[in-house]
This record gives C-alpha cells, sequence and structure tokens, in this order.
C-alpha cells in the first residue's frame, strides 16, 4: 500500500523542496524515498516510490499531480481521437529513471524485497476521462456504456502500459507485483466482467511468465475477490469491509490475502487498533492460500509514525501457528529408483 507519504515528517520536509515527480525522477533519492519506511517501520517489504501517473505522461496524457487533490489532466480524454492518441510504453526508452530507481531501491534493501505497481486500466481511465478525481466516475460509465468498443480500446491500451510497465520493473528487480484497482468496486459486477476483467487478465497473463507473485488490490470490491483471483492474482488485497475469513471463503484455498485493517484505527486508541489488528491476524494466519498482514488502503497523512512502528512489532510478535504439513505430493518419475 502507499507506505511512503505525508505522514513521514521527512517525507514532508523533502516536499516542501522538490515536486511528487522530482523525487520520482531521481533515482537516488527515489530509492531513499522507498527504503526509509522499511528502516523506520520494520516492514517487510518495500513498494517502490511512484505513482500510477507516472508511465502516463510518456504515452501522451499531460497531468499534473495537484497537491490534496490528486492526478489533474490539461484535456480529458473524451473521444476516439483521444483514445488513439495514447501510445505505447517503452520502459528502456520512456522510464529509464524508474528501472535505475528499481536497481538502487535493490541494492539499499538487501534481503528485504522490492515490490512494483501499476494502476490497473479502469482506475487509470476514470482519471483519464473524468480529468480529475471523481466519486461517481459518471463520465468514465457513460463512455463505457455509449461507447463500448472505444471503452474497450482505452481499456486494451492501458493494460498494454501496465504491463510493459510492471515487467520492466521486475526485470530491473523488483521481486512481486501489485496492481491497484483502487475504483474498480464502483463497477457492478457485470460491468466488471465485461469490460474490465478482459484487460486485468491480458495484464496478468503477460506477467505470468516472470514467476514473481501478482498481487491485486481494488477498493470496497468484496463482491470481486473471485473475479480477481480469476483474471489471475496470486493475492488479493482486501479491505475493512470484508472479514479475511470471508475473503478467504471468496477466494479460495490457493490465492493469498493481504489485509485488511481500516487505517483510520491507526488515529484510534492503542487498545482499539490492538484489537482489530488481533482479529485480522486471528483470521489471516488460518488462510491456507497465505497471509499478507496490512492496512486496507494507504496510511491517512495525519497517522502518527510511531503507532505505524508499535503495529508492525505487534504483527512480528504475533504468534504464527506452524504451517502445516504439505500435503503428500504425487510420487514422481525418478523416486522408486532413489529409495
Ligand atoms: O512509496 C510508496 O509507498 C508508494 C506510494 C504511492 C503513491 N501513489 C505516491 C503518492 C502509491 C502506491 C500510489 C498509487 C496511487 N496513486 C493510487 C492507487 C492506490 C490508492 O491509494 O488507491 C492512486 C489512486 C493514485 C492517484 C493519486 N496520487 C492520488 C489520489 C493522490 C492524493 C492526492 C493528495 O495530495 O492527497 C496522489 C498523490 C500521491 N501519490 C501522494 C503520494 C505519497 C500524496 C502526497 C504527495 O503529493 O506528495
Amino acid at each position: 500500500m502507499r507506505q511512503a507519504g505525508r505522514y513521514q515528517p521527512e517525507y514532508r520536509a523533502l516536499r516542501r523542496e522538490r515536486t511528487l515527480l522530482d523525487i520520482v525522477r531521481d533515482p537516488a533519492l527515489c530509492a531513499q524515498v522507498t527504503v526509509l519506511p522499511v528502516r523506520q517501520l520494520g516492514v517487510d517489504a518495500a513498494i517502490l516510490f511512484s505513482d500510477i501517473m507516472v508511465p502516463l505522461g510518456p504515452v501522451g496524457i499531460d497531468y499534473t499531480l495537484e497537491e490534496h487533490v490528486g492526478p489533474v489532466l490539461a484535456r480529458p480524454v473524451r473521444d476516439a481521437a483521444d483514445v488513439r492518441a495514447i501510445g505505447r510504453l517503452v520502459p528502456h526508452r520512456d522510464l529509464p529513471y524508474v528501472l535505475e530507481s528499481v536497481a538502487r531501491a535493490r541494492e539499499l534493501l538487501g534481503p528485504t524485497p522490492l515490490i512494483a505497481f501499476a494502476g490497473a486500466p479502469f482506475t487509470l481511465a476514470s482519471y483519464l476521462v473524468e480529468g480529475r478525481p471523481s466519486r461517481a466516475h459518471l463520465a468514465t460509465k457513460g463512455m463505457m456504456w455509449e461507447r463500448p468498443a472505444l471503452f474497450r480500446d482505452l481499456m486494451a491500451r492501458l493494460a498494454d502500459v501496465a504491463a510493459a510497465h510492471l515487467a520492466a520493473q521486475v526485470e530491473a528487480g523488483a521481486q512481486a507485483v501489485q496492481l491497484f484497482d483502487s475504483w474498480a468496486g464502483t463497477l457492478s459486477p457485470a460491468a466488471y466482467d465485461e469490460f474490465v476483467a478482459p484487460a486485468v487478465s491480458a495484464i496478468f497473463s503477460a506477467l505470468a511468465p516472470l514467476g514473481v507473485p501478482r498481487i491485486a488490490f481494488a477498493l470496497g470490491a468484496g463482491e470481486l475477490l473471485r473475479r480477481l483471483r480469476d483474471a489471475g492474482a496470486d493475492a488479493v488485497g482486501v479491505d475493512w469491509r470484508v472479514e479475511l475469513a470471508t475473503a478467504g471463503e471468496r477466494v479460495g484455498p490457493r490465492t493469498a490475502l493481504q489485509g485488511n485493517l481500516d487505517p483510520a484505527l491507526l488515529l484510534a486508541p492503542w487498545s482499539e487498533l490492538e484489537r482489530a489488528a488481533r482479529q485480522a491476524l486471528d483470521q489471516g494466519v488460518r488462510h491456507p492460500g497465505g497471509f499478507v498482514f496490512n492496512l486496507g488502503h494507504g496510511v491517512l497523512p495525519n497517522t502518527p509514525p510511531e503507532v505505524l512502528a508499535r503495529l508492525v512489532s505487534l504483527v512480528h510478535a504475533y504468534p504464527v501457528p506452524a504451517a502445516r504439513p504439505a500435503p503428500r505430493a504425487a510420487p514422481r518419475a525418478g523416486d522408486e529408483e532413489r529409495r
């Protein structure tokens, strides 16, 4: 999830001098910002410091990241000419600084894994079509219903961008990928199946040969968890609207869960936070597909860093039951002779 950000005094100080995109384009600095939460909080993995909008500049989207607002476009993507103007991403040519940041972060991290991420097609489309953050996504859904072929073309182009971006980050050293479909939860399951799932499947299929864990996260998307699995996710992010035990039943025993603490609990009295964290752990560790403790969405800017560090210690101290012995594998050819 978002690990680096405004809750860190060091990040706020840096952002007084540099924009977010300045940091992203400066690999030495970007690697340091990526690693800071690992050093300060003791978390078990880093997520590359970037934004879902970063690969869209090189493919022709003119945008700014407005403080306290989010991505704002100079000109929203509304018609066929706008969609066809979205080009292909060639990461080594277009985003060399991202690949350099991955390599540098890996050097600083040692054995701690680095997660690469990208925005999923629907979430990217919602910023592109609305032109700015939106709650109802009416222009985006309007394009979907009124111009389905154009909308599918947009999804396919954005899937190509995300797949190329993620694959290049893995080749540069990232050990897992996370696809953020923050706004997919605003869709009906039928609309998700028809318009979005094919694009998400295309991304995960393209990444399959790389052999890294593929994590899918969508906010408010309890009804979509099984669909994320079916699209090829090895792990699904779960928010606090769905209990982990329920999420586990939905995805079944072969898909890992990640989540699902409400980030607002980091502002609550410690006893409440501890109770909720233990409840998540109690349910998560029982899931046979594996469990990554995490927040259900990004860290809120007014979160005290020391509460995050204390939460990480609580999670690390939690007694994880010994893994059950794996079911006996079927005998392989040659086993007989070796015995
Ligand atoms: O190092 C890390 O932990 C990675 C951090 C990260 C950022 N963006 C940096 C950022 C991640 C994982 C993202 C992904 C992202 N960006 C998503 C998907 C995840 C989610 O939160 O649902 C989305 C929807 C965006 C688009 C975006 N960028 C928004 C809505 C905003 C917030 C606007 C604001 O100012 O509150 C941004 C800006 C942004 N991206 C910040 C950070 C740390 C905010 C602080 C800043 O502007 O410096």
